[in-house]
């Protein structure tokens, strides 16, 4: 198979749709975006990588760093997570409310944003925000081999100076004794780790592990077990894009996790990890021509999880 052909291909057929879609603008640094940009890298399991189109172009990854924070989380804590959040996909929008009183504070899964804003709080436990904060970029720059990532520091304070329904949620989840540290200080973690900026490529083989059994083949070490690498792909593919999740799996059939920067982190186990970014997003948030990509690209992979 020629990947590179294979991605050339995408880029090529879908320039023409490239600004389909909305820029998410309830951030105001997001709106800025040229939303006709779209990138695409593939690393594979035995150390290639593969990339097209605006791949090296760094962007908002939003809530695809919620896959990475929730893996440092596990690492800490480890299964007592999920005492503090479930596992069910949510069907409804990523900063819902609804459930949260029906449910007592406990959010569905740890990638809606309450669920992102819990784990936020488990990392925090013994640090400041800002050494959290730090754990965190050591911990991304590790995973894609590259200490050049770094945080847009407007984005972070955009959002912060927006952040309403997050604060509405943080503040919710702490009535119920499911935050333990100051809510300022959670959303500053929360909001510094969606800032974090990642090109297609660094963000594909920062998912390398994901894709080969928890370990890292190219720097030879092992990041999380074979069983929790299995777990965060099952999340992924069953909460990874909200409400739009279950359309996912039916047209991509990958575990992924979307970011209102539209960006999206596909994972194709045993084979590959991808990432694509195209800033127009669809109905539910998720980015449009990134998802038509990583349909033609999974269907002419055979790599679903499903079967080929
Ligand atoms: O909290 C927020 O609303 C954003 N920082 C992240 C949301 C997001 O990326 C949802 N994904 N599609």
């Amino acid at each position: 198979m020629d990947l590179q052909a294979l991605l050339d291909g995408i880029v090529a057929e879908l320039a023409e749709r490239r600004g389909e879609g909305k820029v998410a603008d309830y951030i105001p640094q997001l709106a800025k975006v040229d939303p006709h940009q779209f990138g695409i890298a593939v690393t594979t399991v035995d150390g290639k990588v593969y990339e097209a189109g605006d791949a090296a172009v760094p962007f908002s990854i939003q809530s695809i760093s919620k896959v990475f924070m929730l893996t440092l989380a596990l690492g800490k804590v480890g299964e007592a997570l999920w005492r503090r959040v479930g596992r069910e996909p949510s069907g409804t929008a990523f900063n819902s409310i609804v459930q949260l009183e029906h449910e007592h504070g406990i959010p569905r899964n740890p990638f809606i944003n309450a669920g992102a804003i819990v784990v936020c709080d488990l990392v925090l436990a013994g640090y400041k925000p800002k050494e959290a904060i730090g754990e965190f970029l050591r911990f991304v720059r590790s995973l894609a081999d590259d200490d050049t990532i770094t945080i847009d520091k407007a984005v972070a304070q955009s959002e912060t100076a927006t952040g309403y329904r997050n604060y509405a949620l943080a503040n919710f989840m702490r009535s119920f004794n499911n935050l333990q540290h100051d809510v300022d200080h959670v959303l500053g973690v929360y909001f510094h780790q969606c800032a974090l900026a990642m090109t297609c490529r660094q963000l594909s083989r920062a998912g390398l592990f994901l894709a080969a059994r928890g370990a890292d083949p190219i720097g030879g070490y092992s990041v999380v077990s074979e069983k929790r690498a299995r777990r965060i792909n099952a999340l992924m593919l069953t909460c990874g894009h909200y409400d739009g999740s279950g359309d996912f799996a039916f047209h991509v059939g990958l575990p992924g996790k979307s970011g209102v920067g539209g960006g999206i982190m596909a994972i194709a186990p045993g084979k590959a990890s991808i990432a694509v970014w195209s800033p127009g997003l669809n109905k539910v948030g998720n980015s449009a021509l990134g998802t038509v990509a990583l349909e033609m690209l999974a269907s002419r992979t055979g790599w679903s999880v499903f079967g080929a």
